[in-house]
């Protein structure tokens, strides 16, 4: 596996791959402190592409906090160890000054207008804004066919599509399942930050946004009118078991608005903190159906 810093170095492979050699180039971003959700997206890449990119970058952009800035973990020699493993063929791992050059301050911004201003976009400011313009660099460096994200940060993924479908992006997206532990919990980098005790309570989250669900499927006449009272029960659920949610929503599964009685693709979307950590999930409801493993 080659492992690159420079913006030059990987437009320079990348492009080599893809014109000299005809390779399809399949893409994964990750900020790294990689687990079994990003080999997940790493895999998916590997059977649809010939050369498989990866970019380890934690983009100081779009974090809104400063603490968590500074508290994401970092673990490149494991990382480069774990995509080695799994078939990368590169590894893209810029310092943030590479990215962003002193001397030259970010003078343009990508901004998917709406889809970035509601639930994550409303509870963090700035941070899709931050996402797409990453995004948009990473995607002009390496040029790829195809790029992988997870279906756990669903709103980040619409937004991608968006961003792709606006701005003309000649590459196409694909979306893999959230990876979870047994006890349903979705893997995260932030999951190590709980405590064992915050650990065993977190997969709350994950139950009440399947209670909800399931609480929906019994009665799809009553769409949309029972979301409000089956949301405030989830919200009151985690409060109990010592959750602060920031927003818990249902809405439409393509484009996140507010759904009417005949919208039958539907998502169940929670985020919440836990023991000083934020966790987000969500769920998909397909044809009027848990769309997901029992
Ligand atoms: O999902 C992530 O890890 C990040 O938001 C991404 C897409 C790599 C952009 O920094």
């Amino acid at each position: 596996m080659r492992v690159l810093r420079d913006q030059g170095q990987v437009t320079a492979l990348c492009r080599e791959w893809r014109s000299r050699y005809g390779r399809r180039l399949a893409f994964v971003p990750t900020m790294g402190n990689l687990h079994a959700g990003h080999l997940a997206l790493v895999r998916h890449a590997r059977e649809r592409g010939d050369r498989v990119v990866v970019s380890v970058f934690v983009n100081p952009l779009q974090f809104d906090r400063p603490d968590d800035l500074s508290r994401y973990p970092r673990t490149l020699e494991a990382d480069a160890r774990l995509l080695a493993e799994a078939g990368a063929d590169a590894l893209f791992c810029p310092e943030a000054t590479e990215m962003y050059p002193e001397h030259e301050p970010v003078t343009a911004r990508v901004v998917v207008s709406g889809l970035s201003r509601i639930l994550e976009g409303e509870s963090r400011p700035g941070h899709f804004d931050g996402v797409a313009t990453v995004v948009a660099k990473l995607f002009n460096l390496v040029q790829p066919d195809l790029a992988v994200f997870g279906e756990k940060d669903y709103q980040q993924l619409l937004l991608i599509r968006g961003m792709v479908a606006s701005l003309n992006f000649p590459v196409l997206i694909d979306a893999v399942p959230t990876v979870r532990e047994d006890d349903g919990l979705a893997l995260s980098s932030r999951n190590a930050r709980l405590s064992p005790e915050a650990r065993a309570r977190a997969p709350e989250l994950y139950r009440c946004l399947r209670d909800t669900v399931d609480a929906c499927v019994l009665e799809p006449d009553q769409w949309p009118d029972i979301f409000p009272e089956l949301l405030a029960t989830a919200d009151a659920r985690l409060r109990d078991a010592g959750f602060r949610p920031d927003y818990l929503s249902i809405r439409r599964a393509d484009d996140l608005g507010e759904p009417g009685p005949a919208d039958r693709d539907l998502i169940v979307l929670g985020a919440a903190w836990l023991d000083g950590v934020r966790l987000i999930d969500n769920l998909r409801l397909l044809h009027g159906k848990f769309a997901g493993p029992a």
